[in-house]
Order: C-alpha cells, then structure tokens, then sequence
C-alpha cells in the first residue's frame, strides 16, 4: 500500500475499515494482491523451492493469504499479526514478527507492507529473526527482497536497516 510509513499507526478495527473494506478508501485490491501471490508462487517454483510451510509476517486481512493456500495448497500456513482486532476477527495467531519463534522452521517467509511500520531497532530484529524462521537462512529471503525491491521505489533508509541486519553474510549468498 502507497500510505507513508506512521509507526504509531494504530492497527484497529477503524484502520482496517478505511484501507482495506471500504471500497473508496482502499489502497489495495484483491486482484493486486492475487498477482503478488501468483509472483512469489512463479518465484518459488522457479527456484525449485519445495514449500511445505509458509509463514506469513504481518498478513493483515489475509488477502495473499487466500490466494497462495489455494496455489501452495499442501503447505502448512502460519498466519502471525500484532492486531488484536484481526487475531480475534480472523483466528490468526497473535504475535510480533521481531519476537515469533517456532518450532519447527518455515520454507517460505513473507513480509509485506509491514517492515516499515516498525521503529529501526524493531525491524532489524525482525530481520534477523526471519533469517532464524527460514529454513534457507537469509539467503532465499534475500533474493525474494532484492527481487521485490526491484518492483517498487526503494526508501533509502530502510534499504540500509536490511543490508545492516543481514550483514557480510549478504543476503544471496
Ligand atoms: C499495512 S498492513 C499490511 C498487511 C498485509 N501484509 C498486506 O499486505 O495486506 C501492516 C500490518 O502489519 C501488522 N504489524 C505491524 N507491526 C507488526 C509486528 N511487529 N508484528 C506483527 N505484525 C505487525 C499490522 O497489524 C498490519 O496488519
């Protein structure tokens, strides 16, 4: 979504309702949100990547959600939000993406649209705790944000938060 980066954005019911469900304010709509999911889907099998479990960071009202469970649909999805309104609306479950841990690790993370909501320290241990969740390390989330980077303007700061958080290890190594 185009709405410039507030850190103090409240996720509430009254956030959802004006940029997500009403159909005049919305700043993003399904068949753009189904595309996206349609690309990493292409991504994903492109890089021979087998997806068994998918973690999705920060996944809103579920749009990508809907579209790649029914294009990966023998993946386990973990769906994580710090919206209490959506956890209790849609059944996801209620965590923060820079202190998530699991189990077991996931193949497929994805990130969109929420990084830059959160304060510099906060998105840098979301970063490298994502290279924690995936089972690749950092390397695959690295070509995945390289290659979506590539699709929209880059904000300067929060290029050089990612390149700090992963590192010398460089993230398509
Ligand atoms: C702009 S919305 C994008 C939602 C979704 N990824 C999409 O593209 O439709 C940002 C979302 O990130 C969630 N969020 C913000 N900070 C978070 C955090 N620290 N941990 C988990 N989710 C967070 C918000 O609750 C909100 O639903």
């Amino acid at each position: 979504m185009s709405v410039a980066a507030d850190r103090r954005t409240r996720f509430d019911r009254a956030y959802y309702q004006r940029y997500y469900f009403d159909p005049h304010t919305a700043v993003a709509s399904r068949s753009e949100m189904r595309a996206r999911a349609r690309l990493i889907a292409a991504l994903v099998a492109h890089m021979g990547l087998p997806v068994r479990r998918i973690l999705e960071a920060g996944c809103g009202t579920g749009m990508l959600r809907t579209e790649l469970r029914r294009l990966l649909p023998r993946a386990h999805y973990v769906a994580l939000e710090s919206s209490e309104y959506l956890c209790r609306r849609y059944g996801y479950l209620h965590g923060r993406i820079e202190e998530y841990r699991a189990r077991a690790p996931f193949d497929l993370l994805i990130c969109y649209d929420v990084l830059q909501y959160l304060p510099g320290a906060a998105a840098e241990r979301a970063l490298a705790n994502f290279g924690r969740l995936c089972r690749a390390g950092p390397g695959v989330l690295g070509a995945a944000w390289r290659a979506t980077d590539a699709l929209g303007p880059g904000d300067a700061g929060f290029t050089a938060r990612v390149a700090r958080a992963w590192g010398d290890r460089g993230p398509t190594e």
